[in-house]
């Protein structure tokens, strides 16, 4: 890239924004990140550690429209990285408002803005999630017919009935597989994917979206109870308590480490065959969250997880990307398995100043 390029990435100084951080700088001649550094994740209010020093951090919300004139009458962004979000799954669905505001609104005021301001940006990359897909797609065991289940009723999860009987879950793939959102948040989430690729395509701004599985690691938020279990599992491990389990702990998942998923974001900028695409993202494997924690408890030589039956409204009984377009379009595979992940994620959150007990 010229170095006059600008890259702007909203949510810049979040746990994914500040990974892609020193990627990005040389990449672009400058970066500019817009957040408003939010309470639930920034604890301290600070700029984090792990955003690049030479990284331009402009705190503000990206609801606010003069906030975008006076940022866009200054920087003229090439490409613009979205990642920018409330990203409580379960918490969204008590405070819709927070996260349609947020994630929709703020998309819509900052497209609106790159009209107005005539900064029509070169590229845009979206941080999308595997939860629009919500519990996916499966196939019926006697026929293999595939089947979208929808959402589990109130009722299924009451009975302790967690899976779809007779069937087998499909993994996570843009191309075959439809979005189904069982939360506000992958509501959300599919609205920013819309959003864009409809504004993208009537102003001719090309839209390269990840779908991301559960990424995990290094510089992730440890007060933000809404989200990263693993982080949270760690935190219980490290104080020598069981880590309690939902459902009945095959619940299954695709950890994906966070230096992975800064691999995949660049390749994504590097990569023109991405623009129009939407690509899923993920670790390449899929573990059941009673084997996560179970490789946390060993690694902080805890006691065994217990299953405790409880479970969480918004939550999709499996999720796993399949990693073959990620591979084809971006050259992109995942590098890390989950015990190296868990080793180091561990030794950050020792290395941290303040560490919130549970
Ligand atoms: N971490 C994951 O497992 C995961 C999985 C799938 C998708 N994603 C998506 O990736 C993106 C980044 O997630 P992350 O894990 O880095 O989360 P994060 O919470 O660490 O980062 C999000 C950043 O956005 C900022 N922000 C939130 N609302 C804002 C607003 N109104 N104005 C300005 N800034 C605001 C926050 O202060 C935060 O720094 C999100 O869009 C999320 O939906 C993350």
């Amino acid at each position: 890239m010229a170095e006059s390029t600008t890259c702007l990435v909203t949510g810049g100084a979040g746990f994914i924004g500040s990974a892609v951080s020193a990627g990005l700088l040389e990449r672009f001649g400058k970066v500019v990140a817009l957040d408003s550094l939010l309470g639930q994740v920034h604890s301290t209010g600070e700029r984090p550690a792990e955003l690049a020093a030479d990284v331009e951090l402009v705190v503000a919300d990206i609801r606010d429209a003069d906030v975008w004139d006076r940022l866009l009458h200054r920087v003229r962004p090439d490409t613009v990285v979205h990642l920018a979000a409330e990203t409580g799954t379960g918490q969204s669905l008590r405070t819709s408002t927070l996260h349609t505001s947020a994630n929709v609104v703020g998309t819509s005021e900052m497209l609106d803005a790159f009209v107005r301001n005539d900064t029509l940006p070169a590229r845009l990359v979206l941080a999308s999630s595997r939860a629009v897909y919500g519990e996916g797609a499966w196939r019926r065991r006697s026929d293999g017919q595939v089947f979208y289940p929808g959402q589990r009723s109130v009722a299924a999860l009451e009975a302790a009935q967690w899976d779809f009987p007779y069937a087998e879950p499909l993994p996570m793939d843009a191309a075959s597989v439809e979005p189904n959102p069982v939360s506000v948040y992958a509501v959300t989430k599919l609205a920013q994917e819309l959003l864009l690729r409809v504004w993208g395509q009537s102003f001719a701004v090309p839209v390269a979206a990840v779908r991301l599985q559960n990424v995990y690691g290094p510089g992730q938020s440890l007060s933000n109870p809404y989200t990263g279990i693993m982080s949270l599992f760690c935190r219980i491990a490290r104080q020598g308590k069981p880590i309690p389990l939902y459902e009945d702990g095959l619940v299954r998942r695709d950890f994906v480490i966070i230096d992975d998923v800064a691999r995949a974001l660049l390749a994504v900028i590097d990569t023109e065959a991405a623009d129009g695409q939407t690509i899923d993202i993920g670790s390449g494997q899929v573990q059941t969250i009673g084997d996560a924690a179970r490789a946390i408890a060993d690694h902080y030589h805890a006691p065994p997880p217990v299953v405790t039956g409880q479970y969480r409204l918004g939550d999709v009984r499996h999720a796993w990307a399949d990693p073959s377009r990620a591979e084809a379009i971006l050259g992109f595979r995942a590098h890390c398995a989950l015990a190296e992940g868990v080793a180091r994620l561990a030794t950050w959150i020792e290395n941290q100043p303040d560490v919130p007990s549970v």
